[in-house]
């Protein structure tokens, strides 16, 4: 399947994540003029068409601020319908059958509960649509090994393997293809990516801010589902796979499935789990929820490049600060120069952050002039030389790429299988979280991030 969709169906219409990221990626779309089709918006919610504009119309404005194109936003209001409909219902299927009949090939993305899934593959699969679809299913695809695995043979039943697109944003974020491209463009890091100089790599994504508003999906599926699973250990893959064979969607995935075969099954005493203070009293939250909002883990990768290097992974809500990054510090430099003067040169860091801003910094050892042979830190920093005024938005490319037909950046189901194979042995605990402040960096018992790094542009 090589031709481009002609029709996107958004399953989930009237949901949080259609409000807060696909709006503006539809715009964003449009503003490059990539957006040639109609879009139907599907829902259980009494919606009319200009109930769903006007939802749009909305979120673009939210979105683009001062800077929005009028004609770019008609664009989207005027490609967009609404339809209504039980998931459960044949007669839905046949109306969107009938609503994309003269289109070849069709673009149908899941952004519904992961518990309605199955409904609507067996939906959309008992209609003739299923022959000419691509299939975008938001994450988590399955809630532990066993049900991904049902979820994808329940697929397999109504689709070919090749119409999955697996959805993990995270993907397309710029600093995570980027981490592939400082990995593998620079002999420099290249040479040294290994345990002989690193001793330990932190993954980090905190957020300030809670889950009110989503407490129906979130209480139902925590942190470890939510992005431990998906982002934290697509990261984990881009940092650690050897490298793969092509820039291929098959040797991409290879590569990460491969990396992540090697990561060593979680064990409770392996993970922190944490809940933040107040989290009960969210509403929709289920009452005494023991849902995880806060995890810290220890992973081990048992292969030869990695064995003995310490990886952490922190995720949580309501934290001190909204940051996500990842930190490689290396090996300290040994020659004994430095013992007469005193000095301990400080180990090489790489930090890469993907949020609130996304930037690069090394930091390397200079001369401190104080002593004759003394070390002091400096920096070397990159702040925006992978920005592009063209560049879109994680959810515009993920529609733009599945149109094209383009997998690389989505998650194969061996990938998504062996991600939750790691988190088997954890993910069906029962006990209470350990509690957390909100504004804090997670529970007692967790490491705090690492605050040891200057911004660019700081001295
Ligand atoms: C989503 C998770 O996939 O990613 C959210 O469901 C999380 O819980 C979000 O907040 C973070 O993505 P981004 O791109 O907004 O940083």
């Amino acid at each position: 399947m090589n031709s481009e969709c002609t029709a996107l169906i958004i399953f989930g219409a009237t949901g949080d994540l259609v409000r807060k990221k696909i709006f503006a990626a539809l715009y964003e779309l449009a503003l490059i003029d990539r957006l040639n089709m109609p879009v139907i918006g599907v829902g259980r919610s009494e919606w009319t068409d200009g109930a769903l504009r006007h939802a749009a119309e909305t979120a673009i404005r939210s979105h683009a601020g001062g800077a929005l194109v009028d004609s770019s936003m008609a664009a989207v209001l005027s490609n967009l319908t609404y339809v209504r409909g039980d998931y459960a219902s044949e007669d839905l299927y046949n109306a969107l059958e009938t609503a994309v009949a003269s289109h070849e090939l069709v673009l149908c993305y899941l952004a519904v509960p992961p518990t309605v899934f199955p409904a609507v593959i067996k939906g959309l699969g008992g209609t003739t649509t299923s022959d000419r679809a691509r299939v975008l299913i938001e994450k988590p695809f399955g809630s532990d090994l066993e049900t991904a695995r049902a979820l994808r043979k329940l697929f397999e039943e109504h689709f070919g393997a090749e119409q999955l697109f697996a959805v993990d944003h995270y993907l397309q974020k710029e600093s995570l293809q980027n981490v592939m491209v400082l990995r593998f463009a620079n002999r420099l890091l290249e040479l040294a990516w290994n345990r002989d100089n690193i001793d330990t790599v932190e993954v980090t994504m905190a957020e300030e801010f809670g889950i009110d508003g989503r407490a129906g999906f979130f209480d139902a599926t925590g942190t470890l589902r939510d992005v431990v699973q998906s982002h934290m250990l697509q990261v984990v893959a881009a940092l650690a796979m050897e490298p793969p064979l092509s820039d291929t969607a098959m040797d991409m995935n290879d590569a990460r499935a491969q990396v992540l075969s090697r990561v060593v099954p979680l064990r409770a005493i392996d993970v922190i789990f944490g809940q933040y203070d107040g989290y009960l009293d969210v509403d929709g939250v289920r009452s005494g929820s023991n849902t995880d909002t806060f995890v810290q883990s220890r992973l081990r990768i048992d292969n030869d490049r990695w064995r003995d290097v310490s990886w952490t992974i922190t995720a949580g809500k309501a934290l001190a600060s909204t940051r996500s990054e990842v930190v490689v510090t290396f090996k300290p430099a040994t020659a004994p120069l430095f013992i007469s003067s005193g000095c301990q040169p400080e180990a090489n860091q790489l930090r890469v952050q993907m949020a609130p801003k996304e930037f690069i910094v090394l930091t390397m050892q200079a001369r401190s002039a104080a002593v004759p042979l003394g070390t002091a830190r400096s920096t070397i920093a990159s702040t925006d030389s992978y920005r592009s005024a063209e560049r879109l938005d994680a959810y515009a490319r993920i529609f733009d790429d599945a149109r094209r037909g383009d997998q690389t950046q989505f998650a194969s189901s061996e990938v998504l299988e062996q991600s939750w194979r790691i988190l088997d042995g954890v993910i069906h605990r029962t006990d209470r979280p350990e509690s957390y402040e909100r504004g804090s960096h997670g529970p007692p018992s967790a490491t705090p991030p690492a605050a040891r790094f200057m911004q660019p542009g700081q001295s």
